[in-house]
């Protein structure tokens, strides 16, 4: 073998393992399509599109799958970029398939808002919890199949101590939309809300919603 020859099985040989090594690096870092969730993913809860007595939104564009799926009459599993909020402080978040199988893929997040805009006091998975130590995937589980861990009130998960009057009332005052536009009777839902507070029902998540 001569020397030019030794020169080219070598390049061969080096161009290779710097393919390999790009094959490494790509399965590592984040694929160029990965699905970025910050603040700036969450906004005023009435912009979403509304789906009976919740709203959902899709950060790829796929609007129409998740309305398919959030339509579903028997259920359906969400499609990646899914945002589902009921309350303008809680979201439930679908990445991309595989990025997190036991929770079928939700990101789970509690959010503060005010007039300024969205910030996220918590994010995570099986493991969040919300400020008050409950833990959002342990509540939403029962709903897994075929429901996709979306709750509803028919879905099997425990209820929750809020009506539907009342996270409208909480909707249609989200301070990321500007003024509130109440409906007759959202003055009275609010009111018993705090009530609840009072009788010290869920204490510390009630209050967290204000
Ligand atoms: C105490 C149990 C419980 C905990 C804890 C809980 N949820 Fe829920 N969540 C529910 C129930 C029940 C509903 C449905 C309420 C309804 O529609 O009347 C719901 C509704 C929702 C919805 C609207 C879609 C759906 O599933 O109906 C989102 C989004 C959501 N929760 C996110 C969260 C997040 C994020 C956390 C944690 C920060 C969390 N939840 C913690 C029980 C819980």
């Amino acid at each position: 073998m001569n020397t030019h020859r030794i020169f080219r099985v070598g390049m061969t040989l080096l161009i290779l393992g710097a393919g390999g090594l790009a094959g490494i690096q790509a399965a590592d870092t984040p694929a160029a399509n990965a699905l970025q969730v910050n603040a700036q993913s969450f906004r005023c809860i009435r912009q979403m599109i509304p789906v009976r007595h919740f709203y959902v939104d899709n950060l790829l564009g796929n609007t129409a799958g998740t309305l398919a799926a959030a339509n579903a009459p028997k259920g359906a599993i969400y499609p990646p970029g899914s945002v589902v909020q009921l309350v303008p402080t809680e979201a439930m978040v679908k990445r991309e398939a595989g990025f997190s199988p036991v929770t079928g893929d939700w990101e789970f997040f509690e959010l503060d808002v005010s007039t300024s805009g969205s910030t996220i006091r918590a994010r995570g998975f099986a493991d969040v919890k919300n400020r008050f130590g409950k833990n959002c995937f342990a509540c939403h589980v029962p709903a897994r199949d075929p429901w996709d861990f979306v709750c509803e009130d028919t879905h099997g998960c425990a209820p929750i101590p809020i009506d539907h009057r009342m996270t409208g009332a909480l909707q249609r005052a989200d301070p990321r939309c500007g003024a509130p536009e109440p409906q007759p009777g959202d003055a009275m839902a609010l009111f018993k809300l705090r009530t609840l507070v009072i009788i010290g029902s869920s204490l510390d998540w009630i209050k967290s919603l204000f």
